[in-house]
């Protein structure tokens, strides 16, 4: 008696007994790309398992092997390699066109590039609170060379405690920690490095901002953790891991609360339980989030304002 394998999206085709799963789709009329001839060696036969993984004959060598270099996930199989035990199973052929196969192949070559998943992990956003008043009254050399500075800053805490910078926009950036460790330790790192970023921000103000340019910088931060997808986006263009979910927006949102709540370090009461060693905080508040009726939880761990700040309106994260 047959087994049956649903190909998402396609059909559900029989599968003999000793048959793969290309052998399958193939002789079902599935365009399955199979570029090797089924040798496991080209991965375009390469499908996602949805369902009944355990269904499935454990990894080939040659799939051990590929894995190794390419980091696939261990839902990622190759379907000239995978032979199917029973039924229960579901899964999505990931190179379906020239397009897919020119993404996913060339992208592979890499094997520092991640192809997609779920991870929870520490999300930290900063922000230079009055950059604008010195763009205004400087020149653009002066300008660039003091924002390399202040990032410089920010960039040796953020590396020097395992966090990895995601993007950087304006006189803001935003980095995730936790890609090696834990959410607990991800969650402490974030929290060091953004007191680091105050301290050290503190020392440039009083020896090279105030001597030299009658100006002192301010922060913003918010950090908060919570699932995200992680991968690797660019085509060609750039190798940024891209991070995203609703967990990014709110620490988004957490930093541009730092201005109405008057504290340069807002952190989700989330993120501080995590803390082994949580700092000083200066106490609770809480903040409205789009699409949530209750009040969110936050401490507040940095310090208030010297500087009086424009109001800006939540945005509408
Ligand atoms: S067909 Fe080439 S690896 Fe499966």
């Amino acid at each position: 008696m047959p087994c049956y394998v649903n190909f998402k999206g396609e059909k559900v085709v029989p599968v003999e007994e000793g048959q793969t799963i290309l052998q399958a789709s193939l002789a079902a009329g599935i365009p399955h790309y199979h570029a090797c001839g089924g040798k496991g060696q080209c991965t375009t036969c390469r499908v996602l398992v949805l369902e009944g993984q355990e269904q499935l004959t454990p990894p080939t060598s040659y799939e051990r092997a590929i894995k190794n270099v390419k980091k696939f996930p261990d839902n990622v199989r190759l379907a000239c390699q995978s032979r199917v035990s029973g039924d229960g199973v579901e899964v999505q052929r990931l190179i379906k066109d020239e397009t897919d196969r020119y993404i996913l192949i060339n992208d592979s070559e890499d094997s520092t590039r991640v192809m997609g998943e779920r991870r929870k992990l520490a999300l930290f956003f900063i922000d230079i609170r009055n950059f604008t008043p010195f763009i205004e009254a400087s020149l653009p050399f002066d300008v660039i060379h003091i924002m390399r500075r202040i990032f410089a800053i920010f960039r040796n805490a953020i590396t020097q405690y395992d966090g990895v910078i995601i993007e950087t926009a304006g006189d803001g950036l935003y980095a995730v920690f936790g890609l090696n460790s834990k959410i607990k330790q991800a969650a402490e790192s974030a929290v060091l490095a953004g007191l680091k970023i105050l301290a050290d921000l503190r020392i440039f103000n009083n020896t090279y901002m105030r001597p030299y340019f009658n100006h002192t910088f301010e922060v913003g931060i918010g950090v908060h953790v919570g699932k995200v997808i992680v991968g690797n986006v660019g085509i060609g263009l750039s190798n940024n891991l891209t991070v995203m979910g609703y967990p990014v927006n709110i620490a988004a949102r957490l930093q541009a609360a730092t201005r109405e709540l008057d504290n340069s370090f807002v952190i989700s009461e989330l993120a501080f339980r995590l803390l082994k060693n949580p700092p000083y905080s200066m106490g609770c508040s809480y903040i409205n989030l789009k699409g949530v009726s209750a009040a969110y939880e936050v401490r507040l761990i940095g310090k208030p304002y010297e500087i009086e700040l424009p109001t800006i309106a939540p945005d509408a994260t």
